[in-house]
């Protein structure tokens, strides 16, 4: 009977039930600022138990009198059903705090550890803002995300939809305690855009993320083209011009010679009726004849066969290129003189 009751004793105290405990998670991975909890279970009956961070004790649960010690206000534990399981809390975690996290439990039970994971979200960026491109150019985008640990997990979205992974690359590098990452997204511009580059980690609830916005306006004409047409409307319109120019231009020197011709024919009328003072009747007779000589040049005279006449309208037909010096002038009043001469012989034979 004394026996029995001692293996009841021993099975009581040193069973394989009683003398163990667990932490859950084993592992804890935190957002930075966020709050961090682990859970002692405890099998059978204990007195003290003690939590370390950074192998500092910051925590200890007195399962005895109820009491709960701690180092400062982050660290706090609630003690539930008796004893069966201790929750422990670490509140707004900080990378500081990422490391062991042991549980030690007075007498056999030993110590546990887990592991406190710190994660942080930095800042996410797409370089450069807003882009307007034409319809069908290829478009790239750079997001740059800074201070993330671990490295961000970048993906893109057009108007909300996941951006095929194919078109984009995203490289990290690290950076003092964090990494930064830059990701370059490529595609053809079709229409209208809201581009977003989202950072992720798996601690973090909402990704964070960086908006812009594509206008796309539609394609110029080619230039080329334009550029050809607008050269060889541009030269075909010179060389109209300038034939026109040169036609004005000869035009007018025509009328000119014609003018100065007359100019000449006037003043020879005036010379010839001044020296021989003839009457109205010689004047026209004059006139007539110096129709003649205008024609002169193209049907023979009907003053034929005198030297005279033949110097004469070689004359005429010289006045044009030495019209504009005076000299030239005097000359060819000599020529007339000489000329009235001929007139005169004309008209005697004429007569
Ligand atoms: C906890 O993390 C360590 C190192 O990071 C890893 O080796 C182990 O497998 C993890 N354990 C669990 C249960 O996730
Ligand atoms: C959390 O801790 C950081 C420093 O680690 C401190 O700056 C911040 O004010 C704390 N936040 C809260 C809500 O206590
Ligand atoms: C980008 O475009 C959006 C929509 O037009 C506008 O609200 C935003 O201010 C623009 N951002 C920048 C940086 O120009
Ligand atoms: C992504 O693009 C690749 C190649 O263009 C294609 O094989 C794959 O099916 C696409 N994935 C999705 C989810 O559309
Ligand atoms: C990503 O990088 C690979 C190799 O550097 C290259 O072949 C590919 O074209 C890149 N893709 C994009 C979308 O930039
Ligand atoms: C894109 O938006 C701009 C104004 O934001 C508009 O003028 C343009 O017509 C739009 N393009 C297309 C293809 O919808």
């Amino acid at each position: 009977m004394a026996s029995f009751f001692l293996i009841f004793i021993l099975l009581g105290t040193c069973g394989g039930v009683s003398g163990q405990f667990q932490l859950e998670p084993v592992n804890a991975t935190v957002l930075q600022g966020s709050d961090a909890q682990i859970n002692a279970t405890v099998q059978g009956k204990w007195e003290v138990m003690t939590w370390y961070v950074g192998r500092l004790l910051v925590l200890t649960v007195n399962n005895s009198t109820g009491s709960i010690s701690t180092s400062s206000e982050k660290f706090s534990a609630n003690n539930n059903n008796k004893g069966e399981s201790v929750e422990f809390t670490i509140h707004n975690v900080s990378r500081s705090d990422a490391g062991p996290v042991v549980c030690s439990i007075l007498g056999h039970y030993g110590s546990k550890e887990a592991l406190l994971i710190v994660q942080e979200s930095g800042t996410v960026n797409i370089i450069g803002g807003n882009q307007t491109v034409v319809k069908d150019q290829q478009v790239e985008f750079q997001c740059v995300t800074t201070a993330w640990y671990p490295t961000a997990e970048v993906s893109w979205s057009r108007n909300g939809q996941a951006v095929n992974d194919s078109l984009y690359n995203t490289s990290s590098v690290a950076y003092g305690d964090w990494y930064n990452s830059t990701s370059v997204l490529n595609f053809q511009a079709v229409s209208n855009t809201t581009v977003e580059c989202l950072a992720n980690l798996p601690t973090l609830i909402h990704p964070q993320s960086s908006s812009v916005y594509l206008v796309v306006v539609p394609k110029p004409p080619d230039w080329t083209v334009l550029i050809a047409v607008v050269v060889s409307f541009g030269s075909f319109a010179l060389l109209v011009l300038l034939i026109i120019g040169i036609i004005f231009y000869y035009k007018r020197r025509k009328e000119k010679e014609s003018r100065i011709y007359q100019d000449e024919l006037n003043k020879r009328v005036r010379t010839q009726s001044q020296i021989s003072g003839a009457g109205a009747a010689g004047q026209r007779q004059g006139q007539i004849n110096l129709a003649y000589v205008t024609e002169g040049q193209t049907t023979p005279s009907v003053i034929t066969d005198s030297g005279f006449s033949q110097e004469r309208s070689s004359h005429i037909s010289e006045t044009p290129e030495v019209v504009h010096s005076n000299q030239a002038g005097n000359e060819h009043n000599s020529a007339y003189k000489h000329d009235t001469g001929v007139r005169k012989h004309r008209h005697v034979t004429i007569v």
